[in-house]
């Protein structure tokens, strides 16, 4: 089990991420789009071409999703990624404004059915993720600190 996720949190991550699978390319798009404009500077360190990397980022979460009771394989992937985006020139700010673009792209995935306690989850989540793979990366960490 991840330690910062309680079981009913990572039930509620599990069921709804199976549930938005079929519109994970509308969820990239969104999600991306929302990203460059947060963060404008980090367009130039992503390949022109973003289809591809539209798939890579929601089979990361898939994977993610799915060692959430894993804790090693959890861990691994995160330790791996971290470091790999080590080499890629993200930034601290860059991590809060993929956070926020991925919870609003969840938010408008969703709507009404995007509860407090789903969207609770999912910042759990990305919070743990995001302070993990910045470690592996050499950056601080700072996006929703209080939450
Ligand atoms: C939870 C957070 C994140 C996840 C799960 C994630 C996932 C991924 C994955 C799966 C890849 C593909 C690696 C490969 O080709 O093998 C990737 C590449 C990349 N990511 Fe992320 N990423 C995250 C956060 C970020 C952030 C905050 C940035 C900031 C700019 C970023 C920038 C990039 C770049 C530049 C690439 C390389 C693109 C290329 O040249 O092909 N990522 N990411």
């Amino acid at each position: 089990m991840n330690s910062t996720m309680a079981p009913e949190q990572v039930e509620l991550v599990r069921k709804s991420f199976d549930a938005i699978w079929s519109v994970r390319r509308q969820l990239a798009n969104r999600f991306y789009h929302r990203f460059f404009e947060l963060a404008p500077d980090a367009l130039d360190l992503f390949p022109s071409d973003m289809e591809r990397q539209h798939l890579k980022l929601m089979d990361a979460i898939a994977a993610i999703v799915g060692a959430l009771d894993q804790r090693e394989l959890f861990q691994s992937i995160i330790v791996r990624s971290g470091r790999q985006h080590a080499q890629f020139g993200v930034k601290s700010s860059h991590f809060g404004a993929f956070g926020d673009a991925l919870i609003w792209g969840l938010e408008r995935e969703f709507g009404a059915a995007f509860t407090p306690e789903l969207k609770e989850a999912w910042i759990t989540l990305y919070r743990a993720v995001q302070s993990e793979m910045m470690r592996e990366a050499g950056l601080k960490s700072d996006w929703r600190k209080s939450n």
